[in-house]
């Protein structure tokens, strides 16, 4: 079976061409323009989505090697996401199935993040813990199996990723903040600067990250460098404040679950000193992370989701809409 996955939830317009659970091809085109406006604007994302689909799909296409005739499916990304990047496409989907008289299957966005893990790990085998961060979501998640999800829970405020994007912002970074402030942390102490770790109860699994946020608004108000603290120490210690988090939580989700394995999805799932952290802190156990061209957003994970629920029958092909709001359960 070849699919066309196609995804356009946010910034990244992205094909791949995915067949027999294999990648062949994997193009992400990033949307350069919204970094100087330190955030998305979606009327600026889906006419460069529309802009951009064909020749990222062509390229998908060509470097696997793919004729259009030779297409099975395709699997598009239906939510949650901007509701018009997510229309750009889904219409440009739907006209090509219809074209081309294939199916076309809508994506979970989610659970293209969290499948992209099996891209990693072939033998990776339920039931896991899944530490959902991206730009949107943090929560810990108890998969059971395809389509069994139990939340663990979940922020009250601010995404993990968010906490990266509006500290860049506070620090002067460009957008998207989580690898600007990872490569600004390089050489820096981060233990030279406290910066609050909000843990909640002793066994909640929720998260809040605004006060941290906040904190180090505060920080910047009179910081000025020193001999003894320097820019590195600050960001290190933000990013490092975001991670322990991180990691205290994922250990709790396997101390109250019992499980033995825990899958890291989303973009922040890209930072190496939360993988390293995570890897150390948790050595008994297995951490599987995607390799990085899977962790961002990417159509790799959409069209490998795509060709499952094909397989399994389980999908609506064509009639079905956008859906910015669609959450995993
Ligand atoms: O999964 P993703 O590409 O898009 C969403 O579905 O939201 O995640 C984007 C988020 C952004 O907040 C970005 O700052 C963060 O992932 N991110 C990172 C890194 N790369 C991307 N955060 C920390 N370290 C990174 N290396
Ligand atoms: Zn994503």
């Amino acid at each position: 079976m070849i699919v066309l996955g196609i995804e356009t939830s946010c910034d990244e317009t992205a094909a791949a061409i995915c067949s027999n659970g294999k990648i062949l091809s994997n193009i992400v085109s990033q949307q350069l323009v919204h970094s100087k406006f330190g955030g998305v604007i979606p009327e600026i994302a889906s006419r460069e989505h529309e802009l951009l689909l064909n020749q990222v799909v062509n390229r998908a296409m060509f470097e696997s090697g793919t004729k259009l005739k030779e297409l099975n499916a395709i699997s598009v990304t239906q939510g949650p996401g901007l509701a018009g990047t997510l229309l750009t496409g889904i219409s440009f989907a739907k006209g090509l199935g219809l074209g081309l008289g294939i199916p076309v299957v809508p994506v979970n966005h989610l659970e293209g993040h969290i499948f992209a893990n099996f891209l990693a790990n072939e033998k990776l085998e339920f039931p896991f813990v899944c530490l959902l961060v991206s730009g949107g979501h943090t929560q810990l998640w108890a998969i059971q199996n395809m389509s069994e999800y139990i939340l663990l829970g979940e922020t009250r405020d601010d995404a993990a990723g968010e906490a990266f994007d509006k500290g860049a912002r506070i620090l002067d970074l460009s957008y998207p903040g989580g690898p600007e402030i990872e490569k600004a942390a390089i050489g820096g102490n981060p233990e030279k600067v406290h910066f609050p770790r909000s843990l909640i109860s002793k066994d909640s699994l929720e998260f809040s990250f605004s006060g941290l946020k906040t904190s180090l608004l505060y920080y910047m108000d009179d910081f000025k460098e020193t001999k003894s603290i320097k820019l590195n120490d600050v960001i290190a210690s933000y990013q490092k404040a975001i991670i322990d988090v991180l990691v205290e939580k994922v250990y709790r989700a396997l101390s109250i679950t019992g499980f033995k394995t825990c899958i890291i999805a989303g973009g922040v799932a890209a930072n190496q000193s939360l993988r390293k952290e995570l890897s150390s802190v948790l050595d008994s156990k297995e951490i599987i992370f995607p390799e990085l061209s899977f962790c961002t957003d990417n159509a790799a994970m959409i069209g490998y989701v795509g060709e499952l629920k094909l397989k399994n029958g389980n999908y609506e092909s064509i009639n079905f809409s956008v859906k910015p709001n669609l959450k995993l359960i």
